[in-house]
């Protein structure tokens, strides 16, 4: 049995067109000034109409499968996190398995908002513990730029589109994906979700055009339980694996709001030097925005072998949780 798990390759991938707040000035009414101010975002990628999640998730996992050395066959199991799926049915991991000619490989998709690829890496981390796989791939994908209202000044300056993946296989060697912290809170799901669409209240005639089938957020409510969660699974992650914020090399949060990474760092002592940035070219990609920083931060030289790193995240649910990684 093994009993580490290593992340040996990622990938990441986002649509060419760049949407940027001078952009959104002629949309809606706002500014760049607010924008940057309020959130730290100055453009983010929007997909074109042609384009589908998987069509994202495939290249940044072949990046990462390129990255890992891994070849579609030896996949036991695909986990793609997304609240975006190319269909309702199928899975969007049953796309991704038959482009990649993953032939042995179970899959499947889970929804857990911007904690999905933290959820994912969780999951894959006790499926290779206990022996039920030998290697797997995590992605996350999101088009939000299809669930969010343009109209919406509220909500449409936050919103990009993005994919990341990471490889993850069972180790000997020490060190990898040391522990990983998930938890939810059901009761607070009305103030981020998207109400129509579902079984409760299918799209229809009457109601397909009434905005309601696009993400509704309570802004400021949702902007201070992800300040307390996110703070929370970063002091778990350290409590838990008996370790101090001195001993952390990079932490890469979930890119919702920078006032929210920032204020997360503060409650661990960690200088911003040591907090992984991106969300002012992306903007908030969900459950993408993790692998995206994560890949970028390894191609970029950022993380170095036996770096210790923390990943948090928090999303609609709500959901959040962390991630403490040995590279
Ligand atoms: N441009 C200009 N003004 C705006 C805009 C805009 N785009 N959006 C809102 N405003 C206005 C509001 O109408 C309000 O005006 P009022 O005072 O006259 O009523 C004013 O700006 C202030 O609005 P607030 O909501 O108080 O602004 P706040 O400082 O809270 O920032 C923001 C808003 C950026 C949305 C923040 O609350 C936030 O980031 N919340 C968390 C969002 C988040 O993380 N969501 C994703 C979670 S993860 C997932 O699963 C997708």
């Amino acid at each position: 049995m093994n009993r580490y798990v290593r992340i040996l390759g990622t990938g990441s991938s986002a649509p060419d067109r760049i949407l940027t707040n001078a952009d959104l000035e002629k949309m809606v009414d706002t500014s760049d000034e607010w924008i940057t101010e309020r959130s730290g975002i100055k453009e983010r990628r929007i997909a074109p109409p042609d384009k589908a999640s998987s069509d994202y998730a495939l290249e940044a996992s072949i990046r990462a499968m390129e990255m890992a050395g891994v070849t579609a066959v030896e996949l036991d199991m695909i986990i793609l996190a997304t609240v975006t799926p190319d269909t309702p049915l199928p899975s969007t991991s049953c796309i991704i398995q038959d482009k990649l000619g993953a032939k042995n490989a179970a899959v499947m998709d889970i929804g857990a908002a911007c904690s999905g690829f933290i959820y994912g890496l969780s999951l894959a981390r006790s499926l290779i513990l206990t022996g039920q796989a030998g290697t797997i791939l995590v992605i996350g994908v999101e088009m939000l730029s299809r669930i969010t209202d343009w109209s919406d000044r509220n909500t449409c300056v936050l919103f990009g589109d993005g994919a990341g993946a990471a490889v993850v296989r069972g180790s000997d060697k020490s060190g990898g994906i040391i522990d990983t912290y998930i938890k939810s809170d059901g009761s607070l799901a009305h103030l981020l979700h998207i109400p129509l669409g579902g079984s409760r209240t299918p799209l229809n005639a009457q109601n397909v055009c009434n905005g309601l089938r696009y993400v509704q957020m309570e802004g400021q409510d949702v902007f201070k339980a992800a300040v307390k969660a996110m703070g929370e699974a970063a002091v778990k992650i350290l409590e838990r694996s008996k370790i101090s914020s001195e001993d952390i090399d990079l932490m890469i949060p979930h890119q919702a709001n920078i006032r929210i990474i920032e204020a997360t760092a503060k409650r661990i002592k960690l200088p911003m030097e040591k907090v992984y940035v991106n969300i002012q070219r992306y903007g908030n990609t969900s459950s993408a925005s993790i692998p995206i920083a994560l890949d970028e931060a390894v191609r970029g030289g950022r993380i170095k072998h036996g770096d210790k790193i923390v990943l948090v995240a928090f999303g609609a649910g709500f959901t959040w949780g962390s991630a403490l990684i040995e590279w």
